[in-house]
């Protein structure tokens, strides 16, 4: 009677799952997206306490301990980091649940192999799921900590590690993972099928240190985005291991949106999946001389940027990652505002990689009520920047920068870029003339239209604002 309950509750969960992500599609009902998602899955872990409490689950009396444990000490862990960590470092902790996401895989298709010692074999789809499973997973989870690495842009990450031939040795691995798993399939042996699991997670871990360290630049978006589909594929083959309906439907749908996600990351970046993948494009590639290049930067002052202002028709703000570091979204609303009411057009030109996550400046900009049709994406801005009076580059650097189209050779080469070039006047807001996230320096700080107002994104907004009202 309770086993027709659980999977009927599954069923249910799943569909909450689809309407949670139909709505998360929208920002104004994204965050009710979310609760639907979150509501699935706590009904999904509810069910399944309760069906395992009722011995659902044969000869475990003790997994119900040690599944409340670990849903309490998962959920602490999980609810302190979420609780502490700044909105900027956002990007790092969902490389790390992607991560953790791949690693869970990794150890339920284990125990579920490891549980058949000295029992019946798995049949040879189930043990391909296993093999698919640890494999997956092993990569997600490796590969995600090199990204957090790259995220929190560890020092020693910057400069990554090239092993020779990388490709044939990528290659080359990946074959003997393929080899292995033919050869776990393919015996009856519970001795081997472990034997040979523990080796393909062990391989696979190699590759996804070795898969990820050597992109950089600007393709980490990419990346992020192929590991969190990863998380879902890894996840969708343990509930084939474990015959675990909603996982496998959780999973498709991480997998799908995730590969949806990659492929937009990759039409942002101009950018071949395999190109990233196998490093045709990577973080080495031409950074130019700063010094050369910034030989005749100039710099203003809010009070001067204010004057300009005064008189701009058309203004368009261009927000990067700086200003979430700065949490700035608050004071360029109001400084937008106090433009419109001055008579002038105020847009905001979004690239789809700006920051550091998907759609981080279109969350920072809701948060502080912009109104969503001011918001433009960089396609729809690109064409009509040459009627831009000013356009106030806020704390963005790589999005911004001409040599994506000038230089073949720079590990952002290609990537399609905010035009700002163009426009009348430009303010660039930034607190030195430090690089971007890609690390090469950026000739639009040295433009002859071009004017640098440093300082912390926030303060210098609120001074520019001030300005004004005095003048
Ligand atoms: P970046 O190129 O990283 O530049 C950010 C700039 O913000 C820096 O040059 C920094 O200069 C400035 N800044 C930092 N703190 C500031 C503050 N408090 N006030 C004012 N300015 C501040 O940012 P972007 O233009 O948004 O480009 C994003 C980059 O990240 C791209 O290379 C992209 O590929 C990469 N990336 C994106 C994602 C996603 S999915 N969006 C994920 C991973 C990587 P100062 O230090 O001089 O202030």
């Amino acid at each position: 009677m309770l086993y027709p309950l659980v999977q009927i509750s599954y069923i249910v969960a799943s569909i909450l799952f689809i309407l949670g992500l139909k709505q998360m599609g929208r920002p104004k009902t994204a965050v009710r997206g979310n609760l639907l998602g979150a509501s699935g899955m706590l009904l999904a872990v509810v069910m399944t306490l309760v069906w395992i409490a009722n011995g659902g689950v044969s000869d475990q009396a003790a997994s119900f301990w040690f599944i409340g444990a670990g849903v309490i000490i998962g959920a602490a862990v999980g609810a302190t980091l979420a609780l502490r960590v700044q909105m900027t470092q956002m990007p790092q902790l969902v490389a790390l649940f992607n991560g953790f996401g791949g690693a869970a895989s990794v150890f339920v298709a284990a125990a579920e192999l490891f549980s058949r010692a000295g029992g019946e074999a798995m049949t040879s789809d189930v043990l391909l799921a296993t093999a698919v499973s640890g494999t997956i997973g092993a990569v997600t989870f490796w590969g995600s900590l090199v990204a957090f690495g790259k995220l929190q842009e560890l020092s020693w990450m910057k400069k990554p590690f090239k092993v020779p031939m990388q490709h044939f040795v990528n290659g080359g691995l990946t074959l003997i993972v393929i080899l292995l798993t033919v050869l776990m399939v393919t015996s009856s042996s519970i001795g081997i099928h472990i034997t040979l699991y523990v080796f393909i997670a062990l391989i696979a871990s190699a590759l996804g240190v070795l898969l990820t360290n050597p992109i950089g630049g600007a393709d980490m978006p990419v990346v992020i985005a192929l590991l969190n589909s990863y998380s879902g594929l890894a996840a969708a083959a343990t509930g084939f291991v474990i015959d675990n309906n909603v996982l496998i439907i959780a999973g498709s749908l991480v997998g799908a949106s995730g590969v949806i996600l990659t492929q937009l990351m990759c039409k942002a970046m101009n950018r071949s999946i395999v190109n990233v993948l196998f490093g045709v494009m990577d973080a080495g590639g031409s950074v130019g001389d700063a010094d050369e290049i910034y030989a005749n930067v100039r710099s203003t002052s809010a009070d001067d940027v204010a004057l300009i202002l005064e008189t701009a028709q058309r203004v368009v703000f261009v927000p990067g990652y700086g200003m979430a570091v700065a949490q700035a979204q608050h004071a360029v609303r109001n400084l937008g505002k106090m433009l419109e009411e001055n008579g002038a057009t105020v847009e905001y030109a979004i690239h789809p990689v700006a920051g550091r996550m998907p759609g981080h400046m279109n969350v920072l900009l809701a948060e502080a009520d912009v109104d969503y049709d001011k918001l433009m994406e960089m396609d729809a801005i690109n064409p009509t920047m040459d009627t831009c009076d000013v356009a106030i580059v806020i704390g963005a650097n790589d999005v911004v920068n001409p040599v994506a189209k000038t230089d073949p050779q720079s590990p952002i080469a290609g990537m399609p870029i905010i035009d700002v070039d163009k426009a009348r006047t430009v303010i660039v807001i930034k607190r030195s003339l430090s690089p971007g996230f890609a690390g090469i320096p950026n000739p639009l700080f040295a433009a002859d239209n071009t004017m640098m107002l440093y300082g912390d994104g926030k303060v210098a907004v609120l001074e520019i604002a001030a300005a004004m009202r005095e003048g």
